[in-house]
């Protein structure tokens, strides 16, 4: 299996000791690629709105940025290392995200896995962790699995819970299986197919809505829903397209 690490943090020390014993539990034949977004030096996003308007290919750092795409398109599992800083993420995370705003509009990774790995001195972990898990759904991802640990706490780092979690994960990883998704998930995918063909400004979103034939879709169709959720697809589509003019 192929996992990519994108480190968040300017340096290798806490978050990546986490990292590293994750590390030890996906399997013998487990490739790594690591990305040190500190080395990447990508610009802040200027907000020009190109890669939403005009394609993420007029992006000023189309090339840095999509080389990082391209590496997570590439990977079987993704794994993505994040210190707290001022009750948030570092700005090297933020500012890779901000330059993945297109994603948002047009969802591509529906059969990715990932590992979200956060540390912090006291406070702020599990908010840290939930909004990196949040964007990642926003990307499509299928199912994203957590580890948080306070270092400046009187607890001991709990090897047992990274392993625990990162042996599911490899297990997840390694079965292809796709996971049914959460039914906020499928509100989000329902808001987008709603709005995208009726944006005449949003021509890129509505393209590759269409392109994919993501539009004629509850949900990513690789990704089973099953009866109960493919019915609420359906209505919430159904209410949206009575809501949304
Ligand atoms: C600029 C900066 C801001 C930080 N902000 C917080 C914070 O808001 N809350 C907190 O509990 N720890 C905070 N920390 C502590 C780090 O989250 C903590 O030391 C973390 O484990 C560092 O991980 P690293 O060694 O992987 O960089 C901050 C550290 C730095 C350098």
């Amino acid at each position: 299996m192929k996992y990519l690490i994108i480190n968040g943090s300017p340096r290798k020390k806490n978050t990546w000791s986490m990292v590293k014993q994750a590390k030890s539990n996906l399997g013998e034949d487990a490739e790594f690629e690591e990305i040190q977004l500190m080395k990447e030096k990508i610009p802040l996003c200027n907000g020009c709105f190109k890669c939403i308007m005009e394609g993420e290919e007029n992006c000023p750092h189309y090339e840095q940025i999509n080389q990082i795409i391209e590496k997570i398109r590439d990977c079987d599992g993704l794994i993505i290392a994040c210190p707290v800083y001022a009750m948030n993420v570092t700005a090297l995370l933020k500012n890779l995200f901000d330059h993945t705003a297109y994603i948002y509009h047009r969802p591509e990774f529906f059969d990715k896995k990932a590992l979200v790995v956060v540390s912090t001195a006291g406070a702020g972990q599990k908010k840290v962790a939930n909004y990196i898990d949040e964007t990642l759904r926003h990307w499509g991802f299928n199912k994203i699995y957590q580890i948080t640990y306070a270092f400046g706490g009187n607890e001991d780092i709990s090897i047992e819970e990274i392993n625990k979690v990162s042996q599911k994960f490899h297990k997840d990883v390694s079965s292809k299986k796709l996971h049914s998704p959460k039914f906020g998930d499928i509100i989000f995918y329902n808001v987008w197919r709603t709005i995208t063909p009726k944006s005449e400004s949003m021509k890129k979103d509505k393209e590759y809505w269409e392109r994919t034939g993501l539009v004629n879709y509850e949900f990513a169709p690789n990704v089973k829903l099953g009866f109960i959720k493919k019915c609420f697809g359906k209505i919430m589509y159904f209410i949206l397209n009575k809501v949304i003019k």
